[in-house]
């Protein structure tokens, strides 16, 4: 009698894969950390190597949207670390279901700030400011939908990398030459002594 009945190809067809995606809200002392989004974003970078997880983390306007895929079990953990994490609060488990493939395949997790060049797409203009908390679950499905296709974007264009936080174009170049942080903090006091010096312009050519 063969051994390789109709339940062994049942059984070794089922693949223990799912996806959890949930909402939540930034707390104080998750703003107060200077560098919370990358402690983050390393720290799941590292664990879900090893967990087998890949997803998308995005932050914006105080919330927090992620989702994440890979096993029940990897799952169900990092649900449970997240529930105690208290950088954020009011966790809004939006799906916890079994999925056929990954998303983002080569993602750890891709962690993204959002901004407005995210939102090109003009169906997601009507998602603006990201409040998530009020959406419908197709306007989450149409969010996420939107990731992949970027996600999707770049892998065409070759450019799939690990960078915890996407800058312009001129933020991706200072970042790679003095660090992330220092980047932002670049930009904000090229900008501050450019206003500064613009007023100083405006003020001072009355008087000649
Ligand atoms: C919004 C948010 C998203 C997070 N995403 C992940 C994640 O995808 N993977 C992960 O391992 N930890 C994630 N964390 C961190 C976990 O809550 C927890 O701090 C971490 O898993 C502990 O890891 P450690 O035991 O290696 O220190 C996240 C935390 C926050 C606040």
């Amino acid at each position: 009698m063969s051994t390789f009945t109709d339940t062994d190809i049942t059984a070794s067809e089922v693949v223990d894969l799912y996806q959890f995606i949930y909402i939540s809200r930034i707390t104080s002392t998750g703003l107060s950390g200077a560098s919370t989004l990358n402690n983050i974003a390393e720290t799941s970078i590292k664990n879900n190597k090893i967990n087998d997880i890949t997803g998308i983390l995005c932050y914006g306007n105080g919330y927090f949207f992620q989702y994440v895929e890979g096993t029940e079990q990897a799952l169900t953990n990092l649900k449970n670390q997240l529930l105690m994490d208290e950088r954020h609060k009011d966790l809004q488990m939006l799906e916890f279901a079994e999925i056929k493939a990954r998303r983002f395949q080569n993602w750890a997790l891709r962690s993204i700030v959002l901004e407005q060049w995210l939102f090109k797409d003009p169906n997601l203009t009507a998602l603006l400011p990201f409040k998530p908390y009020t959406w419908k679950d197709e306007d989450s499905s149409k969010f996420l939908n939107s990731l992949q296709q970027y996600y999707n974007s770049q892998l065409k264009e070759e450019e799939v990398d690990m960078q915890p936080i996407k800058y312009n174009a001129l933020g991706v170049t200072l970042s790679k030459v003095v660090g992330q942080h220092q980047a932002f903090f670049l930009i904000q006091t090229v900008l501050g002594t450019l206003i500064v010096l613009a007023l100083l312009w405006f003020m001072l050519a009355d008087k000649f």
